[in-house]
């Protein structure tokens, strides 16, 4: 099933005292988005034979999370971004107030979700790895623990040590987790798991470079967010610490690594080479 079906039949009902803040969830989750982390959990399951329904509420729960990390990371006290997805951010659609409590019920109705692939599945241990796994990287071992350094050093000059520990967890963690999980939930062996997470770790990083270079290089109109934001936050990003040469390389050597690890697993990899070559050279 296409992961917009997905996402429609596993986001609430806009029902209820409660229903501002329903419509400010899926405000954010349906404004639009590439739905990489999704397609890359389900191409991780496909390659490791995997052929049940219980990936897709983990699909879905997974980019509940990656749009509650947006919704935050947009606030007035974090990046101050008033453009996402190509609409106004959810907070300033609704207010900061719902935006900070859209984002809280995201991450918890994604544990909700999830917790659903208990009755779709033969293998309810493989489920319950598969939560612990999403909430490790979600949380403070992983993006959240990434934003808050991410946070607490703007302003401040950046080694390269620590610039790679912030990107491997507050953009690499949302795709290790949906490498790994893919796989757990296919019966994948221990060490694959763990290669699943190195590659996705690999990906990640290159990702949140390329997120910098286009920060830098490409129009609102294309991202469909503002240009310009690290910039206007004092952020130190790979571009500023190594310039646009050397992060483009870097993309590229990074990619190419995450391929070549791939190629030495059994199944067929060509969907997940080509995805990462166009990740590469995305403009979005
Ligand atoms: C943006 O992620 C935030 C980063 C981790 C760089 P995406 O570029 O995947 O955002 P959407 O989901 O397509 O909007
Ligand atoms: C990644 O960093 C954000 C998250 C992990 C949520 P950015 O702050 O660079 O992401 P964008 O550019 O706003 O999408
Ligand atoms: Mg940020
Ligand atoms: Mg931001
Ligand atoms: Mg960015």
């Amino acid at each position: 099933m296409p992961i917009e079906e997905i996402l429609a039949r596993y986001l609430p009902e806009e029902a209820g005292m409660q229903k501002t803040v329903l419509e400010a969830m899926n405000y954010s989750v349906t404004a639009g988005g590439k739905r990489i982390r999704p397609r890359m959990m389900e191409a991780a399951y496909r390659l490791f034979g995997g052929r049940g329904p219980e990936i897709e509420p983990f699909m879905a729960a997974l980019e509940m999370i990656h749009s509650y990390s947006l919704v935050h990371d947009d606030l007035p006290a974090m990046d101050n971004d008033t453009l996402r997805r190509g609409k106004p951010t959810t907070w300033s659609a609704y207010g900061e107030a719902m935006g900070i409590l859209a984002g809280d019920a995201l991450l918890t109705y994604a544990f909700e979700t999830c917790a659903k692939a208990f009755a779709q599945t033969e293998h309810p241990e493989r489920v319950g790895r598969s939560m612990g796994i999403l909430a490790e990287k979600a949380g403070i071992s992983g993006m959240v623990g990434g934003q808050a350094v991410d946070v607490e050093l703007t302003g401040q000059p950046v080694s390269r040590e620590q610039l790679d520990f912030i990107y491997r967890l507050k953009t690499g963690a949302l795709l290790e987790a949906a490498l790994m999980i893919g796989a757990v939930l296919a019966g994948a062996t221990e060490g694959q798991v763990r290669q699943m997470e190195q590659i996705a770790a690999d990906i990640g990083m290159a990702f949140q470079i390329q997120d910098d270079i286009l920060d830098v290089t490409s129009t609102q109109e294309e991202l469909g967010k503002p240009i310009g934001s690290d910039e206007r936050n004092q952020k130190t990003t790979y571009v500023t610490l190594e310039g646009l040469d050397a992060a483009r390389a870097e993309v590229r050597r990074l990619s190419e690594r995450a391929i070549a690890s791939l190629e030495t697993l059994p199944g067929d990899s060509t969907f997940f080479r080509e995805f990462i070559r166009k990740l590469e050279t995305r403009s979005h």
